[in-house]
């Protein structure tokens, strides 16, 4: 123990013989509690982001208490406190649009509160780094508790993975492959299980990402959430979080620049999410870290893809979890991560991974036999993307990695939606379909509309994959030869924005490039004609939010909220 109790940011509140000491103890006791049961212990927040209309987090009230019992025990005083819950499915236009408020929720919860430490609960795609973010910039001790994967889904024995069967069963239910009776049995087995998606998507990504950064206990991403070893993580995480408080372990003690590499790393190995780069962007701003698109590149280029996990691969989270975790994953790379980086558990993650080993080398391949030589995931410059775009090239048809076709150009969501299965719609397998006013501000939120559909007609003739561009994001279960987060995005006039059907739109994965064919002269003229679109929003969240977020490539945060700048304590009166 290194803090004595009067330095506990608590004691402020709940020590001092003065009438606001009096009411903050008064009210405590007023809910059964004892004047020593939180007087001089560290007080935990557990930060829960669980909901009714979140099915990720089912059972994050169940893992609540888990958490309590573990402070509890190790002398601590827990305080569960609700947050913000970001439910992927449900939350329209945009989840996206939300994790900066999470963010904010997080970080003024905590700063306002008396509490010493927080477990932050979370996990469906937006929450882990929201909560995260807020933490970082709080700058707390903190643990990060993922939610767990869902089990497998099922339908007639064969698994099912979160939203790329649905993707996939869809488009074949379209091309009058499979029943409506099919379809529904589909729906009914593919979430049957509390816990996020359980392809290596966004949720799955983003908690493994969490475990490299150091901000989770070992192990702790891998395991399934109907599992009874992530009930014992939980309780594991809230004995930790009260050592972490006497000794003051905080964010900033444990995240550097070689944190983010690692996770950058992991992130390729993998085959993770294309949402990953815009939060650990967003993230590392939270620590004053630059991280810029070429970062991602230079490691992709690096790193194989090991694990063989949906949508890249073959296999499932619960398989990933059975044949090692992502403990195992990270030692099979061990020679290309920082291992001498500080994790929450007090170890370095060099000796949190010494002893990890690799149980089914058909799910987490071994060094010599990867899934894919180099990283999951490519980023693109060019004429049509000055500051840059991302593919997801390992779950992309290799045949269209490299590919030059006619734009046909989408102005909008609901234009696309109009037409894209109209049969007089002038488009052909090798035509580049286009889709606008997806972006951060154009969406607004960047919804995850990248994985645009293939054309009913093409669907017909059993195309499966075409060349997709776009300023949205796809979702990291989505799959396809779709070229995402655009930018600049076309609502604030990035060349985007100025693509007309039939221009020449070429894509050129392996050496990095997203070009549009067009003449610099014609594109100028077309930029002269060109209207910036009205402002949406006068009131509200969404105001600010048009107003202060960045582009995708900035990492989407508020530019107020960026960068390591200290915040004074609340005063008391
Ligand atoms: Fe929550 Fe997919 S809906 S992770």
């Amino acid at each position: 123990m290194t803090r004595k109790p009067e330095e506990l940011r608590s004691w402020r509140w709940f020590a001092p013989d003065t009438l606001r000491g009096f009411g903050h103890r008064s009210r405590l006791k007023q809910m059964g509690f004892r004047r020593e049961d939180f007087t001089g212990r560290p007080v935990i927040a557990i930060v829960n982001t669980w909901s009714e209309i979140n099915p990720c987090h089912l059972h994050l009230r169940e893992r609540a208490e888990m958490v309590k019992r573990g402070v509890w025990q190790a002398g601590g005083f827990p305080v569960e406190i609700p947050a913000f819950s970001i439910t992927e499915m449900y939350m329209k236009p945009s989840p996206m649009l939300y994790r900066n408020l999470l963010a904010m929720d997080t970080e003024e919860s905590l700063r306002s509160l008396p509490v010493d430490g927080a477990v932050l609960l979370g996990g469906c795609d937006k929450t882990t780094p929201g909560l995260l973010m807020g933490a970082i910039s709080m700058d707390l001790p903190a643990i990060y508790l993922p939610a767990g994967p869902m089990l497998r889904g099922n339908w007639n024995g064969q698994p099912l993975g979160s939203g790329s069967d649905g993707w996939k069963f869809w488009a074949e239910r379209c091309a009058g492959n499979i029943t409506a009776d099919d379809w529904n049995a589909v729906e009914d087995g593919i979430a049957r299980s509390p816990g996020f998606c359980m392809v290596m998507g966004t949720a799955s990504t983003m908690t493994a990402l969490a475990e490299a950064l150091g901000m989770t206990l070992p192990g702790a991403s891998s395991i399934p959430a109907a599992d009874a070893n992530h009930a014992r993580m939980a309780l594991n995480c809230g004995t930790r979080i009260v050592d972490m408080v006497w000794d003051n372990w905080k964010p900033s003690r444990i995240l550097r620049r070689e944190s983010f590499e690692n996770a950058i790393t992991v992130d390729m190995a993998i085959g993770g999410s294309t949402n990953a780069m815009i939060h650990l962007i967003a993230m590392a701003g939270r620590r004053g870290i630059d991280l810029p698109l070429s970062e991602f590149d230079r490691i992709s280029r690096s790193v194989p893809v090991l694990a063989d996990i949906r949508p890249s691969g073959r296999f499932l989270m619960e398989d990933f979890y059975y044949a090692g975790g992502l403990t195992a994953l990270m030692s099979e790379i061990r020679d290309l991560l920082h291992l001498d980086c500080a994790t929450v558990n007090g170890q370095t993650l060099g000796e949190n991974i010494a002893t990890a080993r690799i149980h089914n080398t058909e799910v987490i391949r071994a060094r010599a036999n990867p899934l894919f030589a180099h990283g999951g995931t490519t980023v693109l410059y060019g004429s049509l993307a000055p500051d840059g775009a991302v593919i997801k090239s390992s779950a992309a048809d290799p045949r269209l990695l490299k590919h030059t076709g006619p734009a046909v150009v989408f102005e909008d969501f609901n234009d696309m939606d109009a037409r894209i299965d109209r049969d007089d719609l002038d488009v052909t397998p090798d035509s580049v379909l286009v889709l606008k006013n997806a972006g951060p501000l154009g969406g607004p939120g960047m919804p995850e509309w990248g994985m645009l559909p293939i054309p009913r007609k093409l669907l017909l003739d059993g195309v499966r994959d075409m060349v997709r561009v776009s300023d949205a994001r796809m979702s990291g279960t989505a799959y396809g030869t779709c070229v995402l987060h655009v930018s600049p995005e076309s609502w604030v006039g990035g060349p985007l924005a100025l693509v007309r059907d039939g221009d020449p739109v070429s894509l050129d994965v392996a050496a990095g490039r997203l070009d549009l064919l067009v003449s610099p002269d014609e594109i100028e003229r077309r930029r002269a004609h060109w209207n910036r679109p009205a402002r949406r929003y006068e009131r509200g969240y969404m105001a600010l939010y048009a107003e202060r977020v960045t582009q995708a490539h900035r990492g989407c945060d508020f530019d107020f909220l960026s960068g390591a700048a200290p915040i004074p304590e609340p005063e008391i009166h």
